[in-house]
């Protein structure tokens, strides 16, 4: 039988490229053979996991909060006494004039997005369609099909500065960046994904400047961020005003299965989400934030983030590195300055093929990578930069990553001679 659907419906069939890129991903496993560079799974870090299974046990042994875990529906902005929590760390660790009214809960913030983008972005009453500014590509995939409309983002492209040694990096080019009545929100993820970029404070307070100037928010994806996961190798100033909406999440701690996302925002933006959360799932689920809730309260996660997750992520990066240079010298591949996340973005200058091409070759020879021209949601104009870079997840187990860069290696060599 062969329903009818509505345009809605078609957002969310499988024609669209981030459909096609998950189900792809759910296919590629280890399991099945594959050496997976490619999707945004976090490292399972042997300590990490060991403090998870203490919070468990804990929770095993605590009826009360048991009983929160599973057996309750909470508000529709999470539970309160976690709410407090999170406000309370955010104080005291960022300094941020934060109450619990100033925080909700989400199924993972990849539903704050959707909900985030829809609320600034689309259709309004008074005046022009408005859309969601990234103010430069690459971006993060999964904000691609996120809009209930089409056609609601609009991107610009970077500033490359090269650096030594083979390194360079994105800068927000603000002379081309254009804000005016049509722009509804202006949002950016810090560390990017899937540049690891991380854009400088003067960036984040100039773009600051700009929403606060034309009465929009900015949104700031943190989801690899300060003050955690704390994958982020500089030092930066996690800065938060009521013009700010703040994106967290615990997944790229460890707990991506407990899709927990945290919005910090003004109570306002905080009230839209908790009627959001209502209409779509009744409340948000409770799991992860009673799970991470001694975490929080303690500010061990903070000393989590520091020294356990962000070196094991520092090193891993840098081993990394030294593989894909003892493979490719700096005239073949031109390596984004790692500054956090867990990725590498690869630009192959004048490659010879493209880079889904690549991707189709790497394939066939179990590699999963990802292609550069997926990370350029809402940048309008062709640009071949975007078919000379891919990416590639350094979180996996260190054989794997070494054996699929061996392979990077071979196929960028061959494409350079043969085409
Ligand atoms: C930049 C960025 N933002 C948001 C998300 C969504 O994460 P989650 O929904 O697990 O919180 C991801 C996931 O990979 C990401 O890379």
């Amino acid at each position: 039988m062969t329903f009818s659907y509505s345009t809605f419906a078609k957002k969310f069939q499988t024609n669209s490229a981030v459909v096609q890129l998950m189900d792809d991903l759910g296919d590629l496993t280890l399991e099945a053979g594959y050496l997976t560079l490619g999707g945004g799974n976090p490292s399972e870090i042997p300590e990490m996991q060991a403090v998870f299974q203490t919070e468990m046990a804990h929770l095993l042994e605590n009826q009360t909060e048991f009983d929160m875990m599973l057996s309750r529906y909470t508000g529709a902005a999470g539970i309160q006494s976690f709410r407090e929590t999170v406000a309370g760390y955010l104080q005291r660790t960022c300094g941020w004039d934060v109450t619990a009214k100033n925080i909700a809960i989400t199924n993972g913030s990849q539903t704050a997005f959707f909900y985030l983008f829809n609320a600034f972005a689309g259709d309004f009453e008074n005046g022009p369609r408005k859309k969601i500014l990234f103010p430069m590509a690459p971006e993060y995939v999964g904000y691609t099909e996120a809009g209930l409309h089409n056609d609601i983002f609009v991107s610009y492209k970077p500033e490359i500065r090269q650096l030594n040694n083979g390194f360079y990096k994105y800068f927000v080019d603000f002379e081309a960046l254009e804000v005016d009545s049509s722009i509804g929100a202006i949002c950016v993820s810090r560390p990017t994904n899937p540049t690891g970029n991380v854009i400088e404070d003067e960036e984040v307070a100039q773009l600051s400047e700009l929403a606060k100037e034309h009465n929009i928010p900015l949104i700031v994806d943190n989801a690899y961020g300060a003050p955690f996961p704390g994958i982020i190798f500089e030092d930066v100033e996690p800065t938060w005003e009521p013009h700010m909406i703040m994106c967290l999440s615990l997944s790229k701690l460890g707990l991506p299965g407990t899709r927990t996302g945290i919005l910090v925002a003004s109570e306002a933006v905080i009230n839209l989400i908790e009627g959001m959360n209502a209409v779509i799932s009744l409340a948000p689920a409770n799991f992860g934030a009673v799970l991470a809730n001694r975490m929080i309260a303690t500010d061990a996660v903070s000393h989590l983030s520091q020294n356990v997750v962000r070196p094991h992520y520092e090193a891993k990066v840098q081993t990394a590195i030294q593989l894909l240079r003892a493979e490719l010298d700096s005239k073949q591949l031109l390596i984004h300055k790692p500054e956090g996340a867990i990725f590498l973005w690869l630009w192959f200058p004048e490659l010879p093929i493209t880079a889904q091409e690549l991707y189709e070759r790497l394939k066939a020879r179990k590699v999963v990578v990802l292609p550069g021209h997926h990370f350029f949601p809402g940048l309008a104009e062709e640009w071949q930069h975007k078919h000379e870079c891919i990416r590639m997840s350094y979180a996996g187990p260190a054989e794997i990553v070494a054996a699929g860069i061996r392979i990077i290696g071979e196929e960028i060599r061959k494409a350079f001679t043969e085409g």
